[in-house]
């Protein structure tokens, strides 16, 4: 009958290694750079929402007449929610690994009011391409929590598109 030689360990003693070096198999590899491009993506998002508070903030001070005060009103809320984006993206981009940008791109101001919303409403559209194509890209990176956490963001441009259109009358 064969006997079960238990060997006492001493837990003085240094752990076993095992060589573990295996090649990232190219799929991995792949999928890696796909979510560093995602990470890449997010943060070019995050600094056009750090843009849209200071372009916000700068329309908001300067648009004057009695014409625009109830878009002023929308403008208010709109510079709040861009606050909250910002943050939902830095989140984002730490929990995948990356480092959220600090970079704020330059503003080319506009003195006259409707010109000044022409301006806004571009960024809106453009803010709502890029997230309708960030929540496709996470999903189909398996990253359907990114998508989620994403999706308020897409809810709240598509609004402030609608409303800068009907300021404009459009
Ligand atoms: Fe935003
Ligand atoms: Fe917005």
């Amino acid at each position: 009958m064969a006997s079960h030689l238990v060997v006492p360990t001493d837990p003085r003693a240094p752990r076993p290694t095992y060589p573990t070096c295996r090649a990232a198999h190219p799929l991995q590899t792949m999928r890696a750079m796909q979510r560093e491009e995602l990470v890449r993506r997010l943060n070019e998002d995050l600094q056009l929402e750090l843009r849209s508070v200071v372009q916000y903030v700068h329309h908001i001070s300067t648009i004057k007449g009695s014409e625009y005060q109830q878009t002023l009103v929308e403008l208010s809320k709109h510079v709040h929610q861009e606050l909250d984006h910002a943050l939902a993206l830095a989140a984002q981009i730490d929990f995948l690994g990356g480092e959220p940008s600090t970079r704020v791109p330059e503003v080319e101001t506009q003195d006259e009011p409707n010109l000044a919303l022409t301006q806004d409403l571009a960024l809106e559209e453009a803010q709502l391409d890029r997230y309708r194509e960030r929540v496709d890209e996470a999903r189909k990176l398996d990253l359907p929590d990114v998508a989620l956490a994403l999706a308020p963001l897409l809810k709240q441009t598509q609004d402030h598109v609608m409303e800068l259109r009907t300021a404009l009358g459009r």
